[in-house]
């Protein structure tokens, strides 16, 4: 595969085949990347979460610097032959990741904006999942509503910035716990951090960050202590607190069935 060849078959300039050649050389082998390239008002058009890079050159421009808190979430390197849930994926930053690390199948799950209800949407999710020419599979689904049946059993599952944003945590826990067979990876906004027994701060109100879809706040052994109820055997501190957003400190924790 070369420039000149690109060109001819697939009747692009030369700097879109000098970009598509290089995405070409960068993606793993199991994604066949597409030929559409993003033209900037595509991407302009969608208000992007994460930053996700679609190759040759284009990140999505997301509120969050999604590849700089990677490193803290200890997503295994290799995920060779796992399938993978991804709850409350938004733009998929994480769903993509698994499938690059070499998940066999990865589920993305959204419920909130991909339904409308929040300042973003699916598009970006779509339009990612296009250009990098991902398999990712797509499931709009409350995580009220996850269960062996709705959705399946997972090896892994990512649960990312949602816990939060539950009225009801426990529960949710308990339904998080039905669809992971191995290995829950969370990582959540924290509050109450003076007290040594678990506690959880509610948010009746817009309190933080004047969002009303916030509803708790978690200490570290209030997590600790839920994750147990709700069947985990083994539960670790991966990393935090992180302070990405400065009033938000936020810990991960990784859990085993
Ligand atoms: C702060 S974002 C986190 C996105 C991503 N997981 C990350 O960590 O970058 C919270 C996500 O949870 C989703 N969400 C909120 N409530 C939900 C619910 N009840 N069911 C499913 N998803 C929900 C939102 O739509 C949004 O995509």
């Amino acid at each position: 595969m070369n420039v000149t060849k690109l060109k001819r078959d697939l009747k692009v300039t030369g700097r879109q085949a000098v970009r598509l050649l290089k995405r070409l050389t960068t993606l793993p082998q199991s994604r066949q990347p597409s030929a559409e390239v993003p033209s900037p008002n595509s991407i302009a058009a969608i208000t992007w979460f994460h930053r996700i890079d679609l190759g040759g050159g284009t990140v999505t421009p997301g509120v969050e610097d999604t590849p700089a808190k990677l490193p803290t979430f200890g997503i295994p390197e290799h995920l060779d032959g796992l399938s993978v849930l991804d709850i409350g994926a938004w733009d998929g930053f994480f769903s993509f990741e698994a499938e690059r690390r070499g998940a066999r199948r990865v589920l993305a799950t959204d419920h909130f904006c991909w339904g409308g209800g929040g300042w973003g949407t699916q598009a970006g999710f779509d339009l990612a999942r296009r250009i990098l020419g991902s398999k990712v599979e797509d499931k709009r689904v409350d995580v009220l509503d996850l269960s062996p049946e709705t959705v399946g059993v997972f090896d892994l599952v990512f649960f990312f910035g949602v816990l939060y944003h539950m009225r009801h945590p426990l529960l949710a826990l308990e339904r998080v716990a039905s669809v992971t067979k191995e290995q829950l990876i969370l990582e959540t906004h924290l509050d109450m951090l003076d007290c040594d027994r678990p506690a959880m701060a509610f948010y009746p109100g817009s309190e933080i960050a004047q969002d009303s879809t916030n509803w708790c706040g978690p200490n570290p052994p209030m997590v600790e202590a839920m994750l147990k109820t709700v069947g985990f055997r083994k539960v670790i501190i991966h990393s935090g607190p992180n302070y990405f957003v400065p009033y938000s400190p936020r810990m991960v924790f990784h859990a085993w069935k």
